[in-house]
């Protein structure tokens, strides 16, 4: 088995984890939070999405957010959809963007209004303006096993949106079980042959705990060569156009099952629970 020394986690919770409550965290809160996870020693953060405030309310303070995590110094990822948000970003002095496609065409449609094709195009040219200005560019692929509305989804409509992302030159793939629905097996096929056909890519593994299967799934990726993980502080998360689906493998569980098996990740525990603590009383669970 592969056992590395040294896992990433990437903290996804003030973003994926808060985009799909129903309670409005106010901007404040949200500070607090990426304070606190902030101090719990996570290399990269996503804090922020510039997506229509109409379509997800709760990320209607991006910029406000961005401005915060400039003033800590902070290294943070912010979603952009499209090429008005690459400019919101930019404009917002963000370091790391994160542009997101769907492997299943009627995903996208519901969740960013576009064709996959149109999409990939679209990218191509954020892409070009994100380089310009230096930022690095993550590039997610939501619903890679499978999907709420189309079901399986096959290995070639993942190879499609990943192989574009390869040629345009994404610094990473995070490789999206949106709905939570992958189990260990397809994990492992999957990022093995993703990391044989490209194999200087970095991939990221992204996973959703519907199934309660997400911790499997991350010691399936990790042995199919992945040592770069998102999580969310508390479990929170979730898709606003993923029905379903729970929230994000948890930061706390996936940072205690490393560190038990001798893999560092970087991050305190103490730090951690707090973050946690904090967390839940956003959220009120
Ligand atoms: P659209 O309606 O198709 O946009 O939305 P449009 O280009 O047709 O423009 C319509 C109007 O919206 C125009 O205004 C634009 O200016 C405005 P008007 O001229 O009518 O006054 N507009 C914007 N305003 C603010 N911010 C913007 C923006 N863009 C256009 N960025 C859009 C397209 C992508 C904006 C919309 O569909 C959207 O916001 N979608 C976001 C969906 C979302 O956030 N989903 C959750 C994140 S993805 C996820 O969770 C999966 C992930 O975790 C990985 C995984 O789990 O797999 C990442
Ligand atoms: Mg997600």
């Amino acid at each position: 088995m592969f056992f590395p020394n040294r896992v990433e986690i990437t903290e996804v919770g003030p973003r994926d984890g808060l985009q799909n409550e129903s309670i409005l965290v106010p901007t404040e809160e949200k500070k607090q939070l990426i304070y606190h996870l902030s101090q719990m020693g996570v290399k990269r953060i996503e804090t922020a999405s510039f997506v229509h405030p109409k379509v997800v309310p709760q990320m209607a303070d991006a910029a406000e957010i961005a401005s915060y995590c400039n003033s800590l110094g902070l290294t943070y990822i912010a979603l952009t959809p499209n090429m008005k948000s690459l400019e919101l970003a930019i404009h917002s002095q963000v370091p790391q963007i994160a542009v997101f496609v769907g492997a299943s065409e009627t995903f996208n449609q519901k969740n960013i209004n576009r064709s996959i094709d149109d999409s990939l195009n679209e990218c191509t040219l954020m892409f070009k303006k994100a380089k310009e200005h230096e930022k690095f560019i993550r590039a997610y692929v939501s619903m890679c096993f499978s999907c709420p509305y189309e079901g399986h989804i096959s290995f070639d409509n993942v190879k499609r949106v990943v192989e574009h992302f390869v040629n345009i030159g994404a610094d990473e793939i995070s490789i999206g079980d949106t709905n939570g629905q992958a189990n260990p097996r397809i994990v492992y096929e999957r990022f093995s042959k993703l990391k044989e056909l490209y194999p200087s890519t970095e991939f990221v593994a992204h996973f959703h705990d519907t199934n309660g299967f997400a911790y499997a799934n991350v010691i399936a990726a990790l042995q199919a060569g992945i040592t770069k993980f998102d999580s969310s502080i508390a479990g929170l998360g979730g898709c606003p156009f993923s029905p379903g689906a729970t929230g994000n493998v948890s930061t706390e569980g996936l940072v205690k099952l490393f560190h038990e098996m001798g893999i560092q990740t970087g991050i305190e525990i103490e730090q951690m629970n707090a973050a946690k603590l904090y967390a839940l009383k956003l959220v009120k669970k």
